[in-house]
């Protein structure tokens, strides 16, 4: 396979469009959407998006995200509610469909041209090659051309277009991991507003201002990048353990305070109790280490995750593997600490209940 491995290319090219979008990009109130009678998307839903806002919109499979989309998008029709498009706004829109939309008997570099914008041959050359097509490869016809490289041409056609609002469904499938960092260049440097629906946590790192993600019904908006949105996450996921912990503790010692009247202190324990206790004491103290690595780990893998963000990283590929391979490390530690803290968890409950018996 003669695949370009190239790892200095750069976008030095500027997706401009001619017309400015006004401030309000769009605006959507008391949206609901449902498929049929069982299938909730959204109840009573409001968004408001502003230019200038490179927003991704998260969220398990079959939460709704391309539903969403296409609500945005206006080609999908709504139960109630309204959506308004702002002044001038231009959109355009990419999903997997859109690569049987293309002409299979175009060569790539005419495939461009019909996309309705005025560029010259030169400037369709130039994105054609922050694409990763050169030289004779704009001329391969588009019947020939892999997933990933159709994928490749359809977002060039994407980002051509004179849209000043982008609306992306998973841009980054099939795309390898070059192409992703060329993506993530050209967004950064786009100029308008964009919704992106992606899994990718590279990608989302590296492009959003905004996450969206579908929640009860409701769409819900964290007003800051994938980062921030991940660092809160784990803050309000701490917080529920320490609380949850806290109730546990509590509820032991109630139950301690409430159960003692019944056995004189002086009933002297059983051996098994006795042992019981001991083993008590010891995972006690072992939990409280687990715990403490365990904020480590958390803030290990943050802070990786924070380097991760930083986009002059993507200009070192070599690097860039390194971090990421590293990150990939933490996380796995993370994940074995989280689950011995769980079992100790269970163990402590278990021994706690014993010593009580
Ligand atoms: N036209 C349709 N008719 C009936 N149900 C639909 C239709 N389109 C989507 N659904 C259902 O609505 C739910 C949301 O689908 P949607 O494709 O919006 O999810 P998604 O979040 O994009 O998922 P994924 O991450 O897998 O792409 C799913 O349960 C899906 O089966
Ligand atoms: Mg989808």
């Amino acid at each position: 396979m003669d695949e370009v491995v190239d790892d200095t290319v750069e976008v030095n090219f500027k997706f401009r469009f001619s017309v400015k979008s006004g401030r309000d990009v769009l605006e959507m109130e008391h949206v609901s959407k449902s498929y049929g009678d069982h299938i909730h998307i959204l109840k009573n839903s409001s968004g408001r998006i502003e230019r200038g806002d490179k927003i991704a919109l998260i969220g398990a499979n079959g939460k709704g995200k391309s539903t969403l989309l296409r609500i945005i998008d206006s080609s999908e029709p709504i139960q109630t509610g309204t959506r308004r498009s702002g002044h001038n706004v231009i959109k355009s829109f990419f999903a997997q469909h859109q690569l049987e939309a293309l002409n299979v008997e175009n060569e790539i570099l005419q495939e461009l041209a019909q996309a309705g914008s005025d560029k010259t041959e030169m400037e369709l050359r130039n994105v054609l090659g922050c694409f990763l097509f050169r030289d004779e490869d704009v001329f391969k016809k588009i019947k020939v051309l892999s997933g990933g490289e159709k994928s490749r041409v359809a977002l060039a056609k994407t980002l051509i277009s004179e849209a000043n609002f982008l609306l992306l469904d998973e841009p980054t499938n099939h795309l390898d991991m070059q192409s992703v960092n060329i993506l993530i260049q050209a967004l950064q440097q786009y100029e308008g507003t964009f919704v992106t629906v992606s899994h990718d946590r590279q990608f989302i790192r590296g492009v959003a201002n905004k996450i969206w993600y579908i929640e009860d019904l409701e769409l819900k908006e964290y007003p800051g990048t994938y980062a921030e949105f991940e660092a809160f996450q784990a803050k309000v996921q701490a917080e529920k353990a320490a609380e949850e912990a806290g109730k546990n503790q509590e509820a032991a010692k109630q139950k301690a305070e409430t159960s003692a009247p019944k056995k004189p202190r002086s009933e002297k324990q059983s051996p098994e109790q006795a042992a019981a206790k001991k083993a008590l004491k010891q995972k006690q103290r072992q939990l409280e280490e687990i715990e403490k690595a365990l904020m480590l780990a958390e803030k290990r893998c943050q802070e990786q995750e924070a380097l991760l963000a930083d986009p002059a990283l993507y200009a070192d590929a070599a690097r860039m593997q390194q971090e990421q391979a590293l990150y990939a490390q933490y996380q796995e530690d993370l994940n074995v600490k989280t689950t011995q803290w769980e079992q100790l968890v269970e163990e402590v409950d278990q021994l706690t209940a014993e010593t009580e018996g």
